[in-house]
């Protein structure tokens, strides 16, 4: 099918633009988009920013604004390396203090600094002290969808995509870790090392159920499931493959299926069908609130007005920043 006539008051840019999304953002939708997007892309100059985008945006900031996007150990890497003065963090507020970490001089922005995490949410530093009482001696592996004041309480940070390793690495028989249960769970079933959990949640993958997926299987024949580790064991156990979001977008470029489902938040489907038409994507999908929060409109205004900068207390920044550069290093 050909792709819809871009709005004609579209500049030559802007209409590159969106014949690149025309797949999974209709000509209805997209003049709500192009004066942010041409105002953004403008602004990123004048400013001398970038936009970092976790793979759950929504496709016109992911495809037409963002500069790096990826999953979290990505955007940890990239912002660990970026070059400009400023950073947008066109994700949650635990990726944008991450950033800050690694970027002490200089400024990064959350577009909407209520873009919180329930993961996050869960747990506190005092927490972590308890745990530490309760079971001496065992490190605290920290999930980077914490607050800075837990991974500073913390001995070394992991994401979805490096936890096994970051785990092994420690070479003891017994590892706290937190917050996620879930994740916890499914780290468990491929290593020797005892994992002590926490029981945070992600509200987004809590809600996926294995009947969820053999409900999937039986409505799309032949459907391939990817599920994020953060979802329950027993929808790991029925899915064909685990990994974080950026090895279910690798998985999907290696192999190829022709029909895929997606079990994680909605707009990685839109995401990443834009690179693959061919591919069927079910989308047995489900939208984290915290996510969405980010918006172009946001991202335009805190450009414009440079509000919504991070910052982390001095107290407690040397800690956190070991713990992420721990885990950067392995
Ligand atoms: P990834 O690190 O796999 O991108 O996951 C981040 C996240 O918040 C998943 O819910
Ligand atoms: Fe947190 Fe879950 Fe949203 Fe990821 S999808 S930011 S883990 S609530």
């Amino acid at each position: 099918m050909n792709a819809p006539a871009a709005p004609s008051a579209a500049t030559p840019a802007a209409r590159a633009l969106y014949e690149r999304v025309s797949h999974v953002i209709t000509p209805f939708e997209w003049p709500d988009f192009e004066a942010d997007v041409e105002a953004i892309l403008r602004l990123k100059r004048e400013r001398d920013a970038i936009i970092l985008a976790h793979n759950y945006q929504s496709p016109e900031i992911f495809h037409c604004v963002a500069d790096v996007v990826g999953d979290s150990l990505a955007l940890a890497r990239e912002a660990a390396k970026g070059e400009s003065r400023v950073i947008v963090m066109a994700g949650v507020h635990f990726m944008a203090e991450t950033a800050k970490l690694l970027n002490p001089t200089k400024t990064v922005l959350i577009p909407d600094p209520r873009a919180g995490c329930s993961l996050a949410e869960s747990i506190a530093p005092e927490d972590v002290a308890l745990l530490r009482q309760a079971y001496p001696g065992a490190p605290v592996v920290t999930y980077v969808n914490t607050s800075a004041a837990v991974k500073a309480a913390s001995d070394i940070c992991c994401t979805s995509a490096n936890a096994v390793k970051v785990v092994e690495s420690l070479g003891v028989p017994r590892v706290i870790m937190i917050p996620d249960e879930f994740l916890a769970k499914n780290v468990a079933a491929q290593t020797r090392v005892e994992i002590v959990a926490w029981r945070g949640r992600c509200e987004v993958h809590e809600q996926f159920s294995a009947r969820d997926i053999r409900e999937l299987r039986e409505a799309y024949p032949g459907a391939v499931v990817l599920a994020h580790p953060e979802c329950p064991p027993e929808v790991v156990a029925e899915a064909d493959f685990t990994g974080s979001t950026a090895d279910m977008i690798g998985y999907v470029g290696r192999n190829r299926p022709a029909r895929v489902a997606l079990v994680t938040e909605c707009s990685m489907s839109a995401n990443v069908s834009v690179h693959y038409p061919e591919i069927d994507f079910v989308r047995p999908c489900a939208l984290c609130p915290h996510m969405k929060r980010i918006t172009l409109s946001k991202i335009r205004r805190a450009l414009e007005t440079m509000q919504g900068e991070v910052t982390i207390d001095p107290a407690i920044a040397a800690a956190a920043r070991r713990a992420v550069e721990r885990m950067l290093a392995l």
